[in-house]
């Protein structure tokens, strides 16, 4: 087994960009300036947005963080956003989610500006990367895409097995792996909860991409030998041993699989990382798309 280090990847990446940064700014331009919103004070958003920030500053972007209270109206966030859309010195940002129960994460999405939207949410991005038109392709998607591509896995004819169906990540990975494209060009299955044979679809798959949010899910009676698994799960589970209290678990059973399969995602260290580059890699994107 081998595994595919997102963290050692990611730093590749955000080199790579820091260079890029470098000659934007030796050619006299300003740094790609990306703005986050984080609404209240969910522990694991918190934690998310911020290493968003420190990600921008190891590359040599402008971040800015718009915190805002849990009880904000949805109409004040809605202004908040069309503020970014209209500030000129923003390249692109984000709302993290998710958002509190009173505000209508849709309106959200359609309200962000398509040539801000730099994790790829909205329905004209959404729409463009169906249609295999250049757009902003959904942080945590593209960075699988460039794991895989990263470590020339081969994904040609081979049987890709999508668990969960999110906006997020199941629903477009499942069409970026079926696409005429390196990496892709994959039969895909789609599987979910309401999937009756799951197990066996799962266990049929050369490469298995799971996200459905459910710790250590995918156990090895479900993968097959030699296959390529990778885990999107990142979820917190209680842990006393911890200072934190917690320690993150992925969607699949690591200790079991790893002897299975002949490439595997860690967690914490192979997806997460890989969606923040892809999230600056988007940013980079959007400043040099810029028309002002
Ligand atoms: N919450 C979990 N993942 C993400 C992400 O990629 N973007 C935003 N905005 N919120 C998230």
């Amino acid at each position: 087994m081998q595994l595919l280090d997102g963290k050692l990847t990611s730093e590749q990446i955000k080199l790579e960009i820091a260079e890029q940064v470098k000659q934007i700014k030796a050619r006299g331009g300003r740094a790609p300036h990306l703005a986050a919103i984080l609404v209240g004070n969910d522990g694991a958003s918190e934690t998310y947005v911020n290493n968003k920030v420190l990600d921008c500053k190891q590359v040599g972007f402008d971040s800015t963080l718009i915190r805002l209270p849990a009880e904000i109206s949805e109409a004040e966030l809605l202004k908040r956003i069309e503020e970014l859309n209209n500030d000129d010195a923003i390249d692109g940002f984000i709302v993290q989610v998710p958002l509190p129960k009173h505000i209508d994460e849709d309106k959200v999405t359609l309200a962000i500006a398509p040539a801000k939207d730099v994790d790829g949410f909205s329905p004209a991005s959404v729409g463009r990367m169906c249609l295999g038109m250049p757009t902003f392709v959904s942080a945590t998607p593209n960075g699988i895409m460039e794991l895989l591509r990263r470590y020339k896995i081969d994904t040609v004819g081979k049987h890709c097995v999508v668990v969960g169906r999110s906006n997020i990540v199941g629903t477009p990975m499942s069409i970026l792996m079926s696409r005429n494209s390196n990496p892709g060009n994959s039969t895909v299955t789609l599987v979910h909860s309401r999937t009756p044979n799951m197990a066996e679809i799962c266990r049929s798959a050369d490469i298995l991409i799971v996200a459905i949010g459910k710790p250590d899910f995918i156990t090895a009676d479900m993968v097959k030998d030699g296959a390529v698994v990778v885990d999107v799960g990142i979820t917190r589970v209680a842990d006393a041993s911890r200072a934190s209290g917690f320690r993150l678990v992925g969607d699949v059973h690591f200790d079991s699989v790893k002897d299975k399969c002949s490439f595997i995602t860690p967690v914490p260290g192979g997806v997460g990382p890989m969606t923040r580059a892809s999230l600056l890699q988007n940013t980079l994107k959007a400043q040099a798309q810029r028309k002002v």
